[in-house]
C-alpha cells in the first residue's frame, strides 16, 4: 500500500467510553486485522461525557470481550474533540442521544458521516430498535446483550465499507 493513501477512519461514540463503544471498537479492530485492513482502515472509541476520562473499560464490558476472544483492556476513555471530526470519516453513535450530540457538535466546516452504528447491524429484526441500550447500570446480560449487537454490526460495516471504498484492497 502507497504511504500517502489515507485511511479510512472510524469513530464509535457512546456516552462514558467504558461500555459500549470500546467493545465496538475491540470488535472492530479485531475484524479489520482479520481482513488485513490495519493499514487502511483506522478505528478509536470517545465518549461525548467525560466523567471516565484516562479509565479502563468497565470491568463487565472488559470480561464479556474476553469471553468473546476480545482484549480491550489496554484501551482507555477519552471525550469526543472537535479534531474527530476531520479526523474521522464515520462517527457512529451507539444511541440518539449520543447521535444528536455528535450532530451538534459537528463544526460546519466538517462532513463526516454521522450515524447510529446500528444501522450496519444486519440480523436484528427490521422493528428492533436502532440503539445499542446503555448496560451501565444493568446486570451482567446486559453486556452480553451489548457484544451479540456489536459483533453484528461491525461486522456489517466492514462489509459496507469495502463495498463502498474500492481502495480498500483485502488480501
Ligand atoms: P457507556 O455507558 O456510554 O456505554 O460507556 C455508560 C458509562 C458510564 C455512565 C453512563 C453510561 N455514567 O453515567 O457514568
Amino acid at each position: 500500500m502507497q504511504a500517502d493513501v489515507k485511511k479510512i477512519g472510524v469513530l464509535f461514540v457512546c456516552l462514558g467510553n467504558i461500555c459500549r463503544s470500546p467493545s465496538a471498537h475491540g470488535v472492530f479492530r479485531h475484524l479489520v486485522s482479520a481482513r488485513g485492513l490495519d493499514g487502511q482502515v483506522h478505528c478509536d472509541s470517545a465518549g461525548t461525557g467525560d466523567w471516565h476520562v484516562g479509565n479502563s473499560p468497565d470491568a463487565r464490558a472488559t470480561a464479556e470481550a474476553l469471553k468473546r476472544g476480545y482484549d480491550i483492556s489496554d484501551l482507555r476513555a477519552r471525550r469526543v474533540c472537535e479534531e474527530d471530526f476531520s479526523r474521522f470519516d464515520y462517527l457512529l453513535a451507539m444511541d440518539s442521544s449520543n447521535l444528536n450530540n455528535l450532530r451538534a457538535l459537528c463544526p460546519d466546516d466538517a462532513s463526516p458521516h454521522i450515524e447510529l452504528f446500528l444501522r450496519y447491524a444486519t440480523h436484528i429484526d427490521a422493528n428492533h430498535t436502532l440503539e445499542v441500550p446503555d448496560p451501565y447500570y444493568r446486570g451482567d446480560e446486559g453486556f452480553s446483550a451489548v457484544l451479540s449487537l456489536v459483533e453484528d454490526a461491525s461486522a456489517g460495516l466492514l462489509d459496507a465499507l469495502i463495498e463502498r471504498h474500492p481502495q480498500l484492497m483485502t488480501p
